[in-house]
């Protein structure tokens, strides 16, 4: 029992909260695993009282004794946190503490939040009980019936204390006061909102004498065997039957080893798990238990013997109405969807999780690196001076969240690495957390990036954003060598994993595919984790009623980081963004390819373990008109890493012809835990959609005076400036040159010095203004020559509009000349047009139905699609270039009210279209600030740079960078 259980507590509040402590918390029990005990347990999750005061000194004494008088309280539900309960308000801070760096003292003003709960048992808690939290953000005063059990710390890992000498059927009262910040807050500083409360449950645990008290499942499995041994903590060992009946396990000793005979091992691709059974006089405890092993082998990870190779996320815990207090159906949904989308590996950045996501971890299949709950990024603001991971002050504390993560998910087979922490700097403390668990656990790797330059006491080579030519010379053992040649043989030694990369903020990320051919093409390279799974934004409405997602800053916070809190593959509502759809084809574990003549297929399976036969294969082929044919393949096997050629039935070589397309797609044969029968998991496609000819057609007419203008053709000039005026009776404005585009958030990185917006921006890009320079009319048609240039500057771009009219169609060939001193890049070079507004349906044959940029869209397909303006764009969070649509032969728009159209032809052009100009989408702070202007916004574009991942990361690479420089392309209007 608790120290502190000492009656009606005098001493001063902070000392009760002990808020100046960086020891860690007090008065609990020993850390252990989580299971269900098959005793009666209590929720305590529902409406408690609550009331929040500014600081400790505001909050009232006594709070903790039965008769505090709570009656003016308000109420709240737990879990919850607490700003996203009209409480206070969320803050969001990346790297820098929201309070002086000052350790181990935080500010006075410090939120204090008093939860109070009035609750009856029955009988069965009255002999023994536990009482869990499982997460308290960030450090909380519990008493029960009027006494002082004790203090919790580590905001992401559980507490629990012994209460059942204090439990009474009737009318137990509970008090917990929780302060938003303590010392403890050092070690708390993740990127991510600031959100106090008792975020996971509460929960009373029977536990009566003779209850476990834990249980350690350690299942290995080598040359088809599974190793089994079990401890248990709790009744004497002649108590307690072990057993696993589908392997006919019976009364194993426990702490003795025993070779079970075969097992199917438990791996990602195919999650085996056993039930195990540990009985006691008292409770029968079901657990699952996976047999798997994890090596390093040839600075490899293996797993079971196999190598894997990691397609990762970094999953953060948050909601956008409930902060951290996620709903279990919520984060399942987000599990399913991840394995939907070939994910098989998550990081959980940057603390435990909660501990039902392990369980579905285990049971869908996914590694799992788990991660402590540390981070003290924002001490490298003061060159790390104080840094607690070298504090011997904190040393307790940090070795206390290590054991209580490990203690707590010991028992979960998906969990195949151990991580200390992120971006906590270096220091003995987490040398000592390392060394902790491998003694504790010596089965599962050690990792933290932060201590690649040395790897001294890790058991990876682990970093985050390295650009894709460092990780490829990594990949081949040509890293530079560390100083010292021990170390550097130790770190030779290491398999490599990107814990982050591919900062999926706004648009992007790109250049996926890249990393993925390194880590396809080096053993030692294992994947990595994209930075990250779900953006944290928060639900706001506007005064119109309208919804959308705040973010640092929208909340008055004097210190933030703006929308850097909204990174993520999906949004806060987890509705995919477009780089989920890119991860998932990038990531693919199967590559196919068709040959030429569609006889042939190539299965390249870059499976771990699978052999393909929990997959069937089908093929289509479509044109313009539709589906043409379809139809199964039979079933292939092919073994891990191995590859195969099959033949395609004479059928699909048959359908061959121009503008049809092959697509060959393999699904899941039968329905699983996570996808429906039929649910795709690779694709390829052979073929083409026809790339029409922008100049054909019959002898071209010279154009005339008439209708106010120069007619020539469909459309009229204005003869002054060059410049349309309408075109198929349409009212239309441009062509205007485009260069610029709403920067992106990665535009707007400057990781690797300055940001491509702000190169755009010093070019002048976003103010150019043109003049004619001539307008000449003869019998082939129209030349307009116009020079397009910046305020203040002498750079310019000279285009040349070619404009020819045969039959009905406009033919234009564009011209374009950089004059002068250019340097830098160019985010595109286009043509932009505005057009009535009632354009609002959208088809065109090319690549789609969604986005892609250089370096972007990989999931992209060949074939016609339509869509409408509206759905066109994708509403990221902070506004920014979007939607754009490529390897576009074919575009027509088209009013549904009048059937007026226009169609534009050309040899692989993208194109954007929107209600409202690129200025107003790149000054837009949120999704509510985009309103239509009245017409449509139509961009052409020849050629755009590269997306990259800046905001956090490379930029686009050389490849998919625009230079200045001189272009031609043709279109053809009908
Ligand atoms: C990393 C950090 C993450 C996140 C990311 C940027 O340095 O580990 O927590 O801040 O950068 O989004």
């Amino acid at each position: 029992m608790s120290e502190f259980v000492n009656g009606t507590d005098t001493r001063p509040p902070d000392e009760v909260m002990n808020l100046r402590s960086a020891g860690p918390g007090t008065g609990g029990i020993a850390p252990r695993a989580r299971f269900d005990s098959g005793l009666p347990e209590l929720s305590l999750d529902g409406d408690w009282r609550f009331q929040l005061w500014p600081s400790l000194d505001a909050a009232p004494g006594g709070v903790g004794a039965e008769d505090f008088d709570d009656s003016g309280w308000g109420s709240i539900p737990v879990p919850s946190s607490w700003p996203m309960h009209g409480h206070g308000q969320p803050a969001y801070t990346n790297v820098v503490y929201p309070f002086p760096v000052d350790p181990p003292f935080v500010p006075d003003a410090n939120p204090i939040g008093d939860h109070r709960l009035r609750f009856d048992v029955a009988p069965e808690f009255l002999n023994g009980a536990l009482l869990r939290f499982d997460g308290v953000d960030s450090a909380a005063t519990v008493w029960l019936n009027g006494r002082l059990l004790g203090t919790t710390r580590g905001s992401r890992l559980p507490t629990e204390f012994e209460v059942g000498n204090l439990l009474r059927e009737r009318d137990n009262v509970l008090a917990v006061r929780v302060a938003q910040f303590s010392a403890a807050s050092y070690l708390e500083d993740q990127d991510m909102w600031w959100l106090p409360g008792i975020f996971r449950s509460v929960t009373l645990l029977a536990h009566p004498a003779g209850a476990l008290r834990d249980i350690f499942v350690r299942a290995g499995y080598r040359d088809g065997r599974g190793e089994l041994r079990v401890e248990v903590d709790g009744p004497d060992a002649g108590q307690v039957r072990v057993s696993v009946p589908d392997l006919d396990v019976h009364d194993l000793v426990p702490g003795t080893t025993l070779d079970v005979g075969p097992v199917r091992p438990w791996s990602a691709e195919r999650p085996a798990l056993y039930d195990l059974i540990v009985s006691t006089p008292v409770q029968s405890v079901r657990l699952r238990a996976g047999f798997r092993t994890v090596t390093v082998d040839g600075a490899q990870i293996r797993i079971n013997g196999n190598p894997v190779l990691f397609r990762g996320v970094n999953r953060h815990e948050h909601h956008p109405d409930f902060g951290r207090a996620v709903p279990a159906q919520t984060a399942l949904a987000e599990l399913r969807l991840m394995k939907q989308h070939n994910v098989n590996a998550i990081r959980t950045s940057h603390y435990p999780p909660h501990p039902d996501v392990l369980s579905w971890a285990d049971e869908l299949g996914f590694y799992v690196i788990d991660e402590c709950d540390l981070e003290t990024h924002g001490f490298t603001f003061v060159e790390w001076r104080n840094n607690p991971s070298d504090d011997p002050a904190y040393r307790e504390a940090l070795l206390d969240r290590m054991a209580r993560m490990v203690e707590r998910d010991k028992n979960h087979p998906c969990v195949v690495m151990w991580s200390l922490g992120n971006e906590a700097g270096e220091g003995g403390n987490l040398a000592a957390m390392a060394q902790w668990s491998k003694n504790r656990d010596p089965s599962r790797l050690v990792h933290y990036e932060g201590a690649w330059r040395s790897t001294a006491y890790v058991d990876v080579y682990s970093r985050m954003y390295a650009p894709v030519d460092e990780v490829e010379t990594i990949g081949r053992f040509e890293d530079p060598a560390l100083a010292d040649p021990a170390l550097d043989e130790h770190r030779r030694g290491l398999p490599f994993v990107l814990c982050e990369y591919a900062h999926a903020m706004g648009n992007g990320p790109g250049g996926l595919s890249e990393y993925q051919h390194a880590f396809e093409n080096s053993t030692r390279l294992s994947g990595g984790f994209v930075w990250e799974w779900v953006e944290h934004g928060i639900h706001r409405t506007s005064p119109d009623g309208v919804r959308y997602d705040a973010y640092g800053g929208d909340f008055g916070e004097p210190v933030h980081d703006g929308n850097f809190v909204i990174d993520g593959l999906v949004s806060a509502d987890r509705v995919p963004r477009p780089g989920l759809l890119d991860f998932k084809k990038v990531v693919e574990p199967v590559r196919m390819a068709v040959d030429d003549d569609w006889r042939t297929l190539r299965v390249a399976n870059l499976h771990d373990v699978s052999d393909l036969a929990e997959f069937a294969l089908r093929w289509a082929v479509h044109e313009e008109a539709g589906q043409r044919c379809a139809g199964p393949l039979e079933p292939v096997r092919v073994a891990p890493g191995d590859s195969a050629v099959v033949p395609l039935p004479a059928e699909v070589g048959d359908a061959r012809a121009a503008g049809r397309v092959l697509t060959v797609s393999l699904v899941l044969a039968q329905a699983t835990a996570w996808g429906e029968e039929g649910h795709e998991v690779a694709w390829c496609q052979a073929g083409s959609v026809p790339v029409e000819d922008a100049g054909a057609g019959a002898a071209v007419t010279a154009p005339r005076t008439g209708d106010g203008g120069l007619v020539l053709g469909p459309a009229v000039f204005d003869p002054a400036t060059g410049l349309l005026r309408s075109l198929n009776g349409l009212a239309i404005d441009g062509p205007e040159l485009g260069l610029w585009r709403a920067p992106t958030d990665n535009d707007r990185g400057a990781a690797e010095g300055v940001a491509d917006a702000s190169v755009w921006e010093e070019l002048g890009l976003h103010r150019m203004v043109s003049r004619t320079v001539s307008v000449t009319a003869s019998a082939d048609g129209l030349v307009v020559v116009r020079r397009s240039g910046t305020a203040g500057r002498d750079h310019a771009v000279d285009v040349t509009y070619r404009w020819s009219s045969a039959e009905a169609g406009l033919s234009l060939a564009v011209d374009v000349v950089p004059v002068g001193p250019w340097s830098g890049s160019w985010a595109r070079i286009g043509v932009d047009f505005t057009l009535p507004a009632t354009l609002t349906e959208v088809d065109w044959a090319g690549l789609g139905p969604g986005p892609r940029y250089p370096d972007t869209g990989q999931a992209q397909r060949l074939g016609w699609f339509s869509s409408t303006v509206a759905d066109l764009s994708v509403d990221y969070t902070r506004p920014q270039e979007n939607g754009a649509r490529a390897g576009v032969s074919r575009l027509r728009l088209r009013d549904p009210g009048t059937g007026a159209q226009l169609t534009v032809r050309g040899p692989e052009f993208s194109f954007s279209a929107r209600p409202w100009s690129r200025y107003a989408l790149a000054a837009a702070r949120h999704t509510v600030d985009l309103v239509p202007d009245g017409r449509l916004h139509l961009s052409i574009d020849h050629q755009q740079h590269g997306i990259g991942t800046a905001s956090c990361g490379p930029g686009p690479l050389p490849p998919y960078r625009l230079t200045p420089r001189a272009a031609s392309f043709e279109l053809r209007f009908t």
